[in-house]
């Protein structure tokens, strides 16, 4: 199965980056092909222009960049998105990759504003990161919210079956080596479990 996976995390060296690794290596032994898309060593730019408004046919031609990272797409079977809550919110890399390649006519379109996604018969696998526990944020209602937002208005609503959204919480900067590695192990059981021998259904994406 073709994987993309995209992650959004400024250090190198980061909780994030490890997870994103650790999936990409996971996929990769059991038998998938992943290409890795690390927006911040890319130097992605996330800043929408006013030409990437303009209607199809009065527009130039498009930047190659997001043409690239939508033929990425186009060629997944599966996209995973591995990225730090930042306001409960993406990073703004990530923000301005979803708005520049998520771009209507790609992702999707809208007629009378009603949102039909176009990247159906497509997966996604969304994990996450948060300084505050879960629990915290499950009471506080702010975790329903980001579901909400990140799961089912952007992903869902650009015609992903979401898989999972896998949160790890109480991820400090000086995290024990213990709970790192159980955090990565959870990881990997669950890209199995999504990916493992015996789960691969046939994907027909539509476009
Ligand atoms: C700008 C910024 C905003 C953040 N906002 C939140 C937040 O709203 N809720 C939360 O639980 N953690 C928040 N955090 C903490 C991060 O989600 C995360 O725990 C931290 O970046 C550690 O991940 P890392 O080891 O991959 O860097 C924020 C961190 C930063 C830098």
């Amino acid at each position: 199965m073709r994987h993309l996976v995209v992650a959004a995390h400024p250090r190198e060296g980061s909780f994030t980056l490890a997870l994103a690794r650790a999936h990409a290596a996971e996929l990769e032994a059991l038998g998938h092909q992943v290409v890795v898309q690390d927006l911040y060593r890319m130097g992605f730019d996330p800043v929408l222009t006013a030409a990437e408004l303009m209607p199809p046919r009065s527009a130039g031609p498009g930047d190659s960049t997001i043409t690239e990272a939508q033929e990425a797409i186009r060629a997944a079977e599966v996209l995973s998105v591995v990225y730090p809550l930042w306001w409960m919110s993406m990073p703004a890399i990530l923000k301005g990759y979803v708005d520049r390649v998520f771009a209507r006519g790609f992702a999707y379109e809208a007629t009378g504003g009603v949102v039909r996604g176009l990247l159906s018969g497509r997966r996604c696998f969304v994990a996450t990161v948060s300084g505050a526990p879960l629990s915290q944020l499950v009471a506080s209602g702010r975790w329903q919210a980001a579901e909400m937002l990140h799961d089912i208005h952007i992903f869902r609503a650009a015609g992903f079956d979401v898989l999972e959204h896998l949160h790890f919480d109480e991820v400090v900067p000086d995290l024990s080596r213990e709970v790192a590695e159980a955090h990565l192990s959870r990881l990997r059981a669950s890209t199995r479990r999504h990916f493992g021998p015996g789960t691969t259904r046939a994907v027909h994406p539509e476009t």
